[in-house]
């Protein structure tokens, strides 16, 4: 089979790693993909927002299934579009990607259909919305409507703080036109916890557990990134958690999608804060997470092809999702700077791969080398039959890895390590 996967960071080049282990692959196309991927995969220069090139590709050279990746183009319809053309695809349509794309459309959907979410407000003037503020609790969170590559989230812990960040969205429009609709939310309390699952409409099943850890310095201080590493299973998410978020969040979301008319077929990504109250919504994700999807596919003990093409097919309730009882840690080496300004193409040297695995996020070819062009990396994931052991192995493979500007967190798996005791 021919296979085309769409993006270019840490999780596509994990997804394609999983993939290529099934014999009957042949060929995936990695679009675009990056300087490290394409040691497993054929990378292809179009960007994963162009839809028409993404289509035309996979139509001109016979694709047999694709799979998209990143939420701008599963909001902007790629897989409506490549369906269209009669390519196969993993991953929800335009219309049920909307539960990523607008936080209003996913705020005003939990409150129709009773599930736990922060109580909020939306706002599409800022005269109201500053009114609101004279006399919202606070902290408070302020979201901006639309993608904003997981920044469009401030939290406010005075009212001055509250009021810059509703002037700095719908004024000064840092998020761009994202900040034209914005949410204002409680704040709540409780450790995080993310959790996948694939969804064929039919049948849900969440993957293991993780725990990202968002921010980027040691003790979850400075500013928020995409994810500076992850653990998998995540020690808050116990069993009468997960039972909890089975009945209240998991099935109750996926029926309401359908009766919206909405059915999401992909993977869904609850983001879920366990409060004294209960588990509650975060946000969802219309995708894989990343970098939770690097400590969640190396701990999948089933097929992944065979699991894709059975949501796409829904028939998923025939598929038997197996995870394996290990752990797994994923640390991100980044450019230092990010997420704010950071340099890059400086080389990046790779040991052999040896009791862990490495993706690589962001890195290009030049003259035969390696060189960093992103601010995340790569991720290194290894893993243990404690969490421990896990973590130490990432650690130990971290430290044979060098490039000049590189920055990590030396605290990935603390917390979790911490609730374990
Ligand atoms: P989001 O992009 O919605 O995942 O938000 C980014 C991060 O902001 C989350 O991972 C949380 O740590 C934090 N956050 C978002 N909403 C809330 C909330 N209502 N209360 C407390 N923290 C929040
Ligand atoms: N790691 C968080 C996300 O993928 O949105």
């Amino acid at each position: 089979m021919k296979l085309l996967v769409v993006g270019s960071g840490g999780r596509e080049h994990a997804i394609i790693k999983q993939l290529k282990k099934n014999k009957n692959v042949e060929e995936i196309y990695a679009l675009p993909g990056n300087g490290g991927i394409a040691a497993d995969a054929e990378c292809v220069n179009i960007g994963a927002k162009d839809i028409d090139g993404i289509v035309e590709f996979a139509y001109n050279n016979k694709i047999d299934f694709a799979v998209v990746a990143p939420d701008d183009p599963l909001v902007l319809g790629c897989v409506d579009t490549l369906e269209a053309h009669g390519i196969p695809c993993f991953g929800p349509e335009k219309k049920a990607a909307i539960i990523e794309g607008s936080k209003v459309f996913s705020k005003n959907f939990m409150k129709k259909y009773g599930i736990p979410t922060a109580e909020y407000e939306v706002f599409s003037d800022i005269d109201s919305a500053l009114k609101y503020l004279e006399t919202a609790p606070i902290p408070t969170v302020i979201k901006a409507d639309g993608l904003a590559l997981g920044k469009g989230v401030i939290i406010a812990f005075t009212r001055e703080e509250a009021i810059d960040a509703v002037h700095s969205m719908m004024e000064d429009k840092i998020f761009g036109e994202s900040g034209a609709n914005i949410v204002i939310e409680e704040f709540l309390e409780g450790p995080e916890v993310s959790v996948l699952s694939f969804t064929d409409g039919k049948t849900v099943v969440p993957m293991i557990s993780s725990m990202d850890h968002k921010r980027a310095l040691d003790n979850d201080k400075g500013l928020n990134t995409g994810g500076m590493g992850t653990v998998a299973p995540n020690p808050y998410y116990t069993d009468k958690v997960a039972k909890e978020c089975m009945e209240k969040i998991f099935i109750p979301t996926m029926e309401a999608m359908n009766k919206e008319g909405r059915t999401f077929k992909g993977c869904l990504y609850f983001g879920l804060m366990i409060t004294k109250d209960g588990p509650k919504v975060i946000e969802y994700n219309c995708r894989f997470g990343d970098p939770e999807t690097q400590v969640v596919l190396p701990l999948l003990k089933t097929d992944l092809l065979d699991i894709f093409m059975a949501v796409r097919n829904e028939k998923l309730s025939e598929i038997n999702v197996e995870f394996s009882d290990e752990n797994a840690c994923c640390v991100i080496m980044a450019s230092d700077g990010y997420p704010k300004k950071y340099n890059t193409g400086f080389e990046i040297k790779l040991p052999e791969e040896n009791e862990f695995e490495i993706f690589i996020a962001g890195a290009k070819n030049s003259d035969g080398k390696l060189l960093t062009s992103g601010g995340r990396v790569l991720g290194v994931t290894a893993k243990g039959k404690t969490l421990q052991e896990a973590v130490e192995k990432s650690y130990r493979a971290v430290s044979q890895i060098s490039f000049e500007n590189a920055y990590y967190r030396k605290d990935i798996g603390k917390r979790a390590l911490m609730a374990n005791k």
